[in-house]
């Protein structure tokens, strides 16, 4: 039985001309990039260079890269870094109810530090209405945490209208790109975000390494401290093989994105065009035109998440939700509670089916077949 990958939301196979890339650094360049001799040298210019690369993806400057181990800590330093930085300009938050882990709980974090966060509702097309941005935001609001592209239904906010708001506003603007910068080409200014986080495995890097973009006149603390790697913002010896490993995913996605995009919508619709042929009984969470071509979010009334996955698991399909299973019981998706209430059966009956590097139409509509089969059998 082949096993078909549909998870490329929760990570993504490395790129093998990503290994190719870092074989030669863990051979060779193992210097450290502050130690001031011939090694350490080549290891600091490989590391400026993978810096502009970054950088230039998203329009910014070199300067406002702070490399770190990932998104989540990009989450974390936008959000604490920036709450500890700015308290004196006053303690209010606002983010939304359907960001990742990485932001709601650092969030939840604060308000036990004494900040007060406003967690904007969505619409049912799940995305925020920018009227409630407005209404929430107050003279002391310090800063504003929106997902670019949400993880489980790949639904995509309006950050540049948000940009666009906030642009008189003394808040911060952050979003929380993982899921976007594979998808969506970034101008940081155009949107105007002053941070920004983003993560390697995500597009085909490594895992362990990612940035966060910190606009150059924002105020950041650090959240550890050390040495003066990324400008003291981030101290500790950098990770050069993760950054090479980093750099060159991030050339190809820039070359590719386009053709990837075209792609993964193929697949999406080849895969819906069977579950039709098939006669399964679905529903897509989020608008297709609203929702990035890799991920596809599909309810299945009559079953369960735990069911499903298992089954799956059990046929060679690897897909996942939102919806924790715990021990027999399913918890219901925080992001479909937000959009649908939190009682809906769509909150544990949904899938998240993701598109990327492991996949062909073959083993697309292949998968499409099994998933067909399950449905069929559990849903009587
Ligand atoms: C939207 C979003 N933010 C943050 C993260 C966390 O990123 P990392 O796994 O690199 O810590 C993820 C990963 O699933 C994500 O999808």
């Amino acid at each position: 039985m082949e096993h078909i990958y549909l998870d490329h939301a929760a990570t993504t196979p490395m790129d093998k001309r990503v290994i190719e890339a870092m074989v030669p650094i863990y051979e060779e360049v193992f210097g450290n990039p502050s130690s001031v001799h011939a090694y350490g040298r080549k290891a600091r210019q490989l590391l400026d260079e993978a810096r502009r690369t970054l950088a230039k993806s998203i329009h910014a400057n070199e300067k406002e890269i702070i490399f770190t181990s990932g998104g989540t800590e990009a989450d974390n330093l936008a959000l604490i870094g920036t709450a500890l930085a700015n308290k004196h300009k006053g303690n209010h938050i606002i983010t939304t109810n359907i960001e990742h882990h990485a932001t709601l709980h650092t969030a939840e974090y604060l308000e036990k530090e004494g900040f007060k966060v406003t967690y904007l509702p969505v619409q049912d097309n799940g995305k925020i209405d920018i009227i409630d941005l407005k209404k929430a935001l107050k003279h002391d609001t310090i800063l504003v945490s929106v997902m670019y592209v949400n993880n489980e239904t790949g639904i995509i906010q309006p950050i540049e209208e948000i940009g666009e708001l906030l642009k008189d506003h003394q808040a911060y603007f952050h979003t929380d790109a993982v899921q976007a910068y594979g998808s969506i080409e970034i101008d940081v200014d155009k949107l105007g975000v002053d941070l920004l986080s983003v993560s390697a495995h995500k597009i085909n890097g490594p895992k362990g390494i990612g940035f966060l973009y910190a606009r150059e006149s924002i105020k950041l603390n650090a959240l550890q401290f050390g040495g003066e790697q990324e400008r003291k913002r981030r101290p500790g010896t950098e990770n050069v093989v993760g950054v090479i490993g980093f750099k060159t995913a991030v050339e190809l996605m820039v070359k590719e994105r386009e053709s990837r995009n075209e792609k993964y919508e193929a697949f999406r619709q080849q895969f819906l065009q069977v579950l039709k042929e098939e006669n399964i009984t679905f529903d897509i969470n989020g608008k297709i035109d609203s929702t990035i071509p890799s991920i596809i979010n599909i309810s299945f009334s009559g079953t369960n998440v735990e069911k499903l996955l298992a089954n799956f698991d059990l046929s060679g399909v690897a897909a996942s939700s939102g919806s924790a299973c715990t021990a027999g019981s399913v918890e219901p998706s925080h992001v479909l509670s937000a959009i649908y209430g939190a009682n809906n059966p769509c909150t544990t009956n949904s899938i998240r089916f993701s598109f990327g590097a492991a996949n062909t139409t073959e083993n697309v509509v292949e998968a499409a077949h099994r998933v067909a089969k399950i449905i069929k059998r559990l849903v009587k």
